[in-house]
C-alpha cells in the first residue's frame, strides 16, 4: 500500500503538471506562480527548521566518537575518530559528508546454522548512496547553465567531463545513467530486505519516486522529447531577476519536470531529506570531544545546598576520634 500510495501520488502529480501544463491559460500558474511558491516554502521551511534546531539546548557535549580520546601525552588519542579540536570536527565532518565514511563502516548481521551470529561488510549501500548524491550534485550543479549568465566555469567544466565518452547528440551524461541505476538500486534494496521493506513507510517511497519522476522526466526531455532549452533558460533567467516572462514554445514534458521539482523543493523541508542539513547542525558530530581537557560546567546548574566533608567531619568528629578512625583536621 505505501509503495503504491506513493507511486500514486508521483504519478498523480506529474500528470497534473502535464496536463495543466498543455493548457496554455494555466501556464503562467505553472510557470510562474507554483516555482515562486515552491521557492519560499523552501526558504521560510529551511529558515524555520534550521532555527529550532539551534534553538535546542545542548548542556553536554556529546559527540559520538569511536577512538581514544585526548588526555595524557603518552597516550596516543585519535584526531579523527575522537576529534578534540575544530579542526578535528572539520575534517571529520568533512569526510562525512564527502565520502560518507560512518556508512562505509555499516555492517549486517545474520544468524546462521548453528546458531551462530555473523557480521559481515555490508559496502553496497554505501556505494549506492555515494553514486547517487554525487550524481545528484553534478546534475543540480550542471543546471545552473540555466540559471545564471555568463554560464559559470564549474558548470560548462562539469559538462564536458560528463559527457566525456561522446557517445549520441545530445551527448550521453554519465551522471544521468548513475543517478537512474542508484535510485533503483535504493528502491529495490528497500523492497528486497524484508528488514528494510518492514519499516519502510510511504514518505520513504515517495522521495524515491520523486526523485525518479524527477530524473526520467529531466532524460526525456533531454534525450527523446527534445525541449527548446533556450525557452527554458528565458524562463529560468526572468524568474531569477524577478520579471517573470513565459515563452510560448514551451513543452508539456517540461511542466511535468518543473511541477516534480517544485514538489520536491516544497516537500524537502518537511521531509527526511533534511538530513542535508541537519548534519551540520547534529551535536554528536559538530561538537569537539575535549571533556578531558576542559572543565565544561552545565549551564543550568542551579546553587544546590550540599554538604561537604568538612562540614561532615566537623559535625560528627567526636564520634569518629571516640572509634579511633583517622580524621583529616585536628
Ligand atoms: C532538484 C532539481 C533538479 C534535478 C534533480 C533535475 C534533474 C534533471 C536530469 C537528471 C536531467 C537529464 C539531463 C541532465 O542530466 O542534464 C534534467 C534535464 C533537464 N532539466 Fe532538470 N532537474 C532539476 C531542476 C530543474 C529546473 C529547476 C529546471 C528549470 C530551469 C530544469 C530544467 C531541465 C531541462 C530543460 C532539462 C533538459 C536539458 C537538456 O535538454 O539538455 N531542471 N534535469
Amino acid at each position: 500500500m505505501k509503495l503504491y500510495g506513493a507511486l500514486i501520488a508521483v504519478a498523480a502529480i506529474s500528470l497534473a503538471a502535464g496536463l495543466a501544463g498543455s493548457v496554455g491559460a494555466l501556464q503562467p500558474l505553472l510557470g510562474i506562480g507554483v516555482p515562486y511558491c515552491a521557492l519560499a516554502i523552501l526558504l521560510v521551511g529551511l529558515s524555520w527548521r534550521v532555527i529550532r534546531w539551534s534553538r535546542s539546548p545542548v548542556p553536554f557535549r556529546i559527540p559520538t566518537v569511536c577512538g581514544q580520546q585526548i588526555s595524557l601525552p603518552w597516550i596516543k588519542s585519535s584526531r579523527l575518530e575522537s576529534p578534540h579540536s575544530t579542526l578535528g570536527v572539520i575534517g571529520r565532518m568533512g569526510l562525512e559528508v564527502l565520502l560518507f565514511r560512518s556508512l562505509f563502516r555499516n555492517t549486517r548481521s545474520r544468524i546462521d546454522q548453528g546458531p551462530r551470529l555473523i557480521y559481515g561488510e555490508a559496502k553496497w549501500l554505501w556505494l549506492g548512496a555515494m553514486a547517487f548524491h554525487w550524481s545528484l550534485l553534478v546534475v543540480v550543479l550542471r543546471h545552473l547553465r540555466f540559471v545564471v549568465e555568463p554560464v559559470p566555469a564549474v558548470a560548462l567544466w562539469l559538462d564536458g567531463l560528463d559527457g566525456f565518452f561522446h557517445v549520441g547528440v545530445p551527448v550521453l551524461y554519465v551522471t544521468d545513467i548513475v543517478l537512474i541505476a542508484a535510485l533503483l538500486y535504493l528502491l529495490v534494496r528497500r523492497l528486497r530486505e524484508p528488514q528494510v521493506r518492514f519499516i519502510s513507510l510511504f514518505t520513504d517511497y515517495f522521495a524515491l519516486f520523486l526523485l525518479l519522476g524527477i530524473a526520467l522526466s529531466g532524460i526525456w526531455m533531454r534525450y527523446f522529447a527534445r525541449v527548446d532549452a533556450v525557452a527554458v533558460k528565458q524562463l529560468a533567467l526572468s524568474l531569477t531577476v524577478f520579471s517573470p516572462s513565459l515563452p510560448k514554445n514551451l513543452s508539456a514534458w517540461f511542466f511535468v519536470h518543473l511541477g516534480l521539482v517544485c514538489t520536491l523543493a516544497a516537500y524537502l523541508p518537511f521531509s527526511k531529506l533534511m538530513h542535508m542539513g541537519g548534519i551540520f547542525l547534529s551535536p554528536t558530530r559538530n561538537l569537539a570531544n575535549n571533556n578531558r581537557m576542559k572543565r565544561h560546567v552545565n549551564p543550568w546548574n542551579y546553587p544546590v545546598k550540599v554538604h561537604t566533608y568538612e562540614e561532615w567531619e566537623d559535625e560528627f568528629r567526636e564520634k569518629i576520634e571516640a572509634a579511633g578512625l583517622p580524621v583529616e583536621k585536628h
